[in-house]
């Protein structure tokens, strides 16, 4: 992917990674428009980025998806990079007889129903530019799952395997699949307390780190890797799998 002159769509926009990622590719020349359910944060960061776009869509709806896409199309024609970015995360407790999952069928439903969703929606616009790019954040997760959240992981883990699959199917066309696997972020997609968790990499660091990578344009097999998320990306290949399942399984909550 070329850092700069994309028109660039980034789900999840309003906050976090998405936003990061939005207002440093922003930074770098590229027409950006976000996307996510809150209207006064849609506002504000397009407000401290001229020229940003902010659209309301709620990627758990699939009408709302249709329209979405449809707009997006007609909006902008020339729309070559789809960063699907949104997600949420939550945790369901087998153990108990009355595990509710309303949480974990709006996990499914959003990170990866909605992801697939738009994707297909917005695949013939990409196909259709010379240069262009499908990206989806997955997670650490996808490659050793976090026991408190079975679902969480699990979608993870159907993305990256999805676009492995999508990626051979895509690669006599102009459209470049990639993976962004972040390992635990300081956002709030946890609870606003792990915006300042000390175990979680830094935002900004974890950005600047994104960006050098798409800079360096040294992706390997696909898949944008920090440092930081080496270790899980590789836990079975180096007999670690177990270690830090346990290890995540002791920080149950
Ligand atoms: N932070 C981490 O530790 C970490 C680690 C690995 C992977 N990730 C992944 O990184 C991505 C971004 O998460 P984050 O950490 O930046 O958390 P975040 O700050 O909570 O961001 C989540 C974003 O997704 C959007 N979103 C959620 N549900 C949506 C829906 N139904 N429709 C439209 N937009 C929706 C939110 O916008 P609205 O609320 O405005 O809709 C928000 O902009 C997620 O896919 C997450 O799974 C995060």
């Amino acid at each position: 992917m070329k850092i700069s002159g994309n028109t660039i769509l980034i789900t999840g926009g309003t906050s976090g990674i998405g936003r990061a990622l939005a207002e440093a590719l922003h930074g770098k020349g590229n027409r950006v428009i976000i996307a996510g359910r809150r209207q006064e944060l849609l506002d504000e960061v397009t407000g401290r980025n001229p020229g940003m776009v902010g659209i309301a869509v709620d990627l758990s709806d699939s009408a709302a998806i249709t329209k979405f896409a449809e707009s997006v199309k007609s909006r902008f024609p020339q729309l070559n990079v789809l960063i699907n970015n949104a997600g949420i995360a939550g945790h369901e407790d087998y153990t108990s007889d009355s595990t509710d999952l309303t949480r974990a069928y709006s996990t499914i439903q959003t990170n990866i129903t909605g992801v697939v969703q738009l994707s297909t929606a917005l695949l013939p616009t990409l196909r259709a530019q010379p240069h262009s790019t499908l990206m989806v954040t997955t997670s650490g997760l996808a490659f050793v799952p976090y026991p408190p959240g079975p679902v969480y992981s699990a979608t993870k883990a159907f993305m990256h395997n999805w676009l492995d699959a999508l990626r051979m199917q895509l690669r006599k066309t102009s459209v470049e699949v990639l993976e962004l696997a972040p390992p635990y972020v300081q956002t709030e997609l946890g609870g606003p307390q792990q915006a300042s968790d000390p175990r979680a990499m830094p935002l900004e660091d974890f950005t600047n780190e994104v960006m050098q990578i798409l800079e360096s344009n040294t992706i390997d097999k696909g898949e944008i890797l920090v440092e930081r998320v080496r270790p899980l990306r590789t836990a079975e290949k180096d007999g670690k799998y177990q270690e830090f399942l346990d290890v995540f399984a002791s920080m149950h909550v």
